[in-house]
Order: structure tokens, then sequence, then C-alpha cells
């Protein structure tokens, strides 16, 4: 079947729905001004701050994706599609297997209807092919994931929750423009991490990628505390990873002051932005999804034994406000290199625990598999005592956060 079949009569339509900015919901409380919102919410899930200068430009990435990323090889490295951006004929074509999953055609029309998250395609047909002419990436890329709702990786957007499955790394070394050994670097990284200081040190260790949910009223953002606020960090992203136009400076990493082209195009985006992400609640553990009775169990542990609450305090379950920790206080370092060395403070930031059951595997550098192995790194280093069945309580409680 010619890949176009159902796309080029469901063009007209979807784009209507495009043009609405999508349909998609959320659970965030409800706005105090709504318009600011939504604003934000466009920025994080469709924006690219004119970052294709990187990603079209420089990485040539445009000419990978219309080559050999078919909707399997990107479903496949965790890109994600959302449901709500297809238009009903294209979701019953999928539903009956009609839509040809190893056509790359397929991904561009998908990119030409914006439901490929975090991915900005420009989209053009000549003599009935499509072609692909600038690509970008927006905030929803790595921290945006779907319900799965409709079938694997095509679903609501559940924006805020870090896509774990993404291989942003592989993607990245699909690019023509790279030498082999960047491509191994980038292809090392795996899944649901990336590093976002590597371009800056030459220094390859990826975090991996947190939660964009559950930051209101903490105000010392990323594992290391590096701003006061999203802004900070999302002026930092934006720019120097994403290769947005505009400027990002900190006297503190003069290696990552950068400015990109003659116009700001991140500046104005910041405080909506900000303000759609602090409105972004961590998502509530499912039913059932652990054991009350020792869940009760492992909040004494964590409030008494376990020592849990001289960091892990306060409404979110961090000190962040009042003091960020020396490298040792990680039960991921001793590193090499250490990611806290490599930032702003050398110093790391207590994780907040809301919805944390959400994002496995634990810790910046992601080597603690489960909540079970959290608690067992903690009791060894510490020397908590704790025995098996009380470190499972406090697994149990950790998962009711
Ligand atoms: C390529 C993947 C990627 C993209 C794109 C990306 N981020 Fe991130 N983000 C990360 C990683 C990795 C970290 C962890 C860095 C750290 O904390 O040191 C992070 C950290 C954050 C944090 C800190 C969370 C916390 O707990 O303090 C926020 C907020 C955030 N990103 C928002 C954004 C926004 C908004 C955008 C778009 C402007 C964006 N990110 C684009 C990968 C990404
Ligand atoms: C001295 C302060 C301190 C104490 C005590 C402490 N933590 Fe932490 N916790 C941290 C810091 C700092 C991090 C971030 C480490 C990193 O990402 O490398 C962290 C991270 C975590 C994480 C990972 C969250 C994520 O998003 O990956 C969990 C879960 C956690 N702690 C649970 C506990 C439990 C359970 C206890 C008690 C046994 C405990 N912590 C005791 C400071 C502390």
């Amino acid at each position: 079947m010619n890949p176009l079949a159902w796309s080029t009569g469901a063009l007209a339509a979807a784009a209507a729905l495009v043009a609405c900015g999508g349909s998609g919901t959320d659970d965030a409380a409800p706005p105090a001004d709504a318009s600011t919102l939504a604003q934000g919410r466009q920025t994080f899930r469709y924006d690219s701050f004119g970052d294709e200068a990187k990603w079209t430009d420089q990485l040539r990435l445009h000419e990978a994706v219309a080559s050999a990323v078919t909707p399997a090889v990107a479903l496949g490295a965790g890109l994600k599609v959302d449901a709500d951006a297809l238009p009903d004929t294209l979701k019953q074509a999928l539903a009956e297997h009609r839509v040809p999953l190893d056509d790359t055609q397929t991904t561009l029309a998908l990119l030409q209807l914006d439901a490929v998250v975090g991915l900005k395609g420009q989209v053009v047909q000549q003599g009935g092919v499509l072609k692909l002419t600038r690509l970008g990436v927006t905030c929803a890329l790595c921290h945006s994931t779907v319900d799965n709702s409709f079938a694997p990786g095509i679903g609501r957007r559940l924006d805020g929750w870090p896509n774990r499955d993404l291989d942003v790394g592989r993607i990245i070394a699909l690019s023509p423009a790279l030498d082999g050994a960047a491509k191994a670097v980038f292809g090392g990284w795996g899944r649901g991490k990336y590093d976002p200081r590597f371009n800056i040190d030459g220094k390859n260790r990826p975090a991996v990628i947190p939660p964009a949910y559950g930051l209101a009223g903490i105000h010392r953002i990323t594992f290391t505390g590096d701003g006061d606020d999203i802004a900070y960090w999302n002026r930092y992203v934006a720019v120097t990873q994403m290769g947005g136009l505009g400027s990002f400076l900190d006297p503190r990493l003069p290696a990552a002051t950068v400015t990109h082209g003659s116009v700001d195009l991140v500046g104005p985006r910041l405080p909506a932005l900000q303000a759609y992400q602090l409105s972004l609640a961590p998502p509530a553990p499912p039913a059932g999804s652990f054991d009350a009775v020792a869940a009760a169990r492992g909040r004494l542990l964590f409030e008494g034994k376990a020592q849990c609450l001289a960091c892990h305090g306060g409404p979110q379950f961090t000190d962040a406000n009042q003091r960020l920790h020396a490298p040792s206080a990680s039960m991921a370092e001793p590193e090499s290199p250490s990611y806290a060395a490599r930032s702003a403070t050398g110093m790391y930031r207590t994780s907040p625990l809301k919805g944390v059951w959400q994002h496995a595997p634990y810790f910046h550098d992601g080597s603690a598999a489960t909540l079970e192995d959290v608690g067992a790194a903690y009791n060894a280093r510490l020397r908590l005592g704790l025995t098996a069945g009380e470190i499972a309580d406090l697994a149990q409680y950790l998962k009711s956060l």
C-alpha cells in the first residue's frame, strides 16, 4: 500500500487538530493563570527555540531520520507517539495494521502531524513524496512520555515524566556529521540517560533523565542544585544542549558561556515554561502498587532507625532549600569522573521523593535499579543494621510516596 494513501486525506483534518495545540489532558493543579500555563505547555511540548541550527544544519539528523528512522526504529529507540495528535482515520488504520511501520515516509507523516513527542519536523510534499527539510527537538523529548493507551509507545502525553525508554545517545549517533569516536560516546549512553555536560567539559558519564514534575517549592534545581529556579537550568539546556537561539552565562561554569544566533528565542519563553513545570504535580502511586501495612512499618524506619529524615524531610522529602551535601552523601559516589565535580556547586541536592515509584532506576547515575537496591545501598554504606525485611518495608514506603 502507498504509505501516503491514508495520510494525504487525513493531513488537513490533523492540521486543524495541531493548530489548536493538541488535546492532551494533564492532571496538574488548576492553573492560577490559564493562559500563561497554556503558553508554557506549548513551549515545553513544541518549541525548538530555533535549535534546528544544531540538529539540522550541524548534525544533519534530518537526513538520518528521513533515510533510516522508520516508525519501528523510532519506537525501538524509545521515541513516543502522541495519540491525541492522530486523526481518527489514521488511528483506525494503525489498529488494523494498515500503516507501514517499516517505511520512513510514515515517520515523516507523523512528524508533519506533530505527533512524535519531542521532535519538531518541517515536512513538505514534493511529487507525492514527503521530505523532511528541518528537524529540531523540544523539552518533551526527554521529559515527557505517553501512557501507552493506544499501543506500546503510543498514547496520551504525560508531561514531566522522564522518558526512561529513550536512547537519546543512539539517536544522536545516527548523525552523518559525527566521527566514529563521537558516535561511540553517544551510542554508549543507554536508555533514559543523557550527559548534559559532555559538550562542555568533554567528560563522559551520563546522568539519568529526571522528572520535571514535583518541583514546586524546591529552590535548588538539578541533581547538584546548580540553579535557584527551574528557569536557570532551562536556559542552560535550551541553549547549551538543545542548541536553541539565545545566551547562557554562569561565571561558575565559564566553559558553558554560549550565545547562539543574534535573536533570543529562549529568554522570553522562560517565565511561562517555568510556570508550566511548577504546575506539574508528581503522580500518585497506582492503586494496589504497594503493600500499605508494610509501608506503614517502612515509614517508622524512614523516620527512625534508617535516619532518612535527616535529609529527606518536609513536604517534598528534601532539605534542598536549606543545604546541599558533599559528594560522599550520594550512594553513587565515589565515581569517576564525579558528576558533582563537573557541576557549578560541586555538591549534591537531596532528591525529592514524591512520585519516586515512577522513575526507576535511582540516583543520578541510575546505579540503583530498584527502591530495594536504594535501601540496601544506604544500609551497607551507613551501617544502619537493617534486616532484609526492614529494607523491603522501607521500599514499600518509598513506593507509597
Ligand atoms: C536530551 C535530553 C534532555 C532535554 C531535551 C532536556 N532535558 Fe532537562 N534534563 C536532562 C537531564 C539528563 C537532566 C539531569 C541534569 C542534572 O540534574 O544535573 C535534566 C534536568 C532537568 C531539570 C531538573 C530537575 C530537578 O530535579 O531539579 C529540569 C526542571 C529540566 N531538566 C527541564 C527541562 C526543560 C524545560 C527542557 C527544555 C528547555 C529540558 N529539560 C530539556 C535531559 C534533558
Ligand atoms: C545525608 C543526606 C541523606 C540521607 C541521610 C539520605 N539521603 Fe537519600 N539522597 C540524598 C542525596 C544527596 C541524594 C541524591 C544522590 C544522587 O542522585 O546521586 C539522595 C537520593 C535518594 C534517592 C534517589 C531518588 C532519585 O530520584 O533517584 C532515594 C530513593 C533516597 N535518597 C532514599 C533515601 C532513604 C530511603 C534514606 C534512608 C535510608 C536516605 N535516602 C537517606 C541524601 C540523603
